[in-house]
């Protein structure tokens, strides 16, 4: 990778995300909660027409969520990131990690998904524009074990995302180094 720190091909502050990383992050926890709270109530119906039409709704966010961490790990590879925020090693080596099991899991909960659909016999389409080709046949024990692997993964998502969203507001308003404001296109996103 040949990216010159000196001279970023996409105008970046160093103390703050780029517009489109910024973009795509915000995007990703509507999508999130949108996949979630889909989750949740679709659980919650009789089977029928609408039950149908809210999965096929929850599969084409589910697939959005996916294409958004796409794009943004490539964008990641792509752009130098800001400075780190200032702290103790150990609170910074626990925000990475954080990171990191948020971005492994935003890949594996719609990967486990759609493979579960896949081996319930049925298809994985987007917002009806277009359907996926299967890459695994039917296989009710396999969809068994997936969607049980779907429905942790994602419960941990929401678990890690609300730590991950307290460490930042606790950032923003207690230690006030505007960590907020670094995925944000305005406010003071400085620190000493
Ligand atoms: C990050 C994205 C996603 C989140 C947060 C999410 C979340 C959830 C939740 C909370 C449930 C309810 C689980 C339960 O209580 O049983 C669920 C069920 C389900 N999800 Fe997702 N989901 C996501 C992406 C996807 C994708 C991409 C697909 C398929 C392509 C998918 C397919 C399904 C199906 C078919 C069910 C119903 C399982 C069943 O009970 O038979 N999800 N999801
Ligand atoms: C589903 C919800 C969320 C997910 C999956 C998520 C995920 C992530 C990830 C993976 C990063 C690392 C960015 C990188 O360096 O590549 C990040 C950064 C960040 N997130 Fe979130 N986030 C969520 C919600 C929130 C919320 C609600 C807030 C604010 C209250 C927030 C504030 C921030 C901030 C300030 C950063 C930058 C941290 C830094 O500069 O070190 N996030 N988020």
């Amino acid at each position: 990778m040949t990216t010159s720190i000196a001279t970023p091909p996409i105008a970046t502050d160093r103390f703050r995300y780029d517009t489109f990383t910024q973009a795509l992050h915000w995007l990703t926890l509507i999508a999130v909660a949108g996949a979630f709270v889909s989750g949740q109530l679709m659980d919650d119906m009789p089977r029928g027409a609408a039950k149908a039409q809210l999965i096929s709704t929850h599969i084409s966010v589910g697939l959005l969520v996916l294409t958004f961490t796409v794009l943004r790990l490539a964008r990641r590879i792509a752009v130098p990131q800001p400075d780190p925020i200032p702290g103790a090693p150990l609170v910074q080596m626990a925000a990475k990690a954080m990171h990191l099991t948020l971005y492994l899991l935003l890949v594996i909960v719609p990967i486990a998904g759609m493979a579960m659909v896949w081996a319930k016999g049925r298809t994985v389409g987007f917002f009806g524009l277009f359907t996926l080709p299967p890459l695994i046949g039917p296989d009710r024990d396999l969809a068994h074990r997936l969607g049980e692997m779907h429905e942790i993964g994602a419960n941990l998502i929401l678990v890690l995302a609300g730590v991950h969203a307290a460490a930042a507001i606790v950032h923003h308003t207690m230690l006030k180094d505007g960590a907020i404001a670094r995925m944000l296109p305005f406010g003071t996103s400085r620190h000493g």
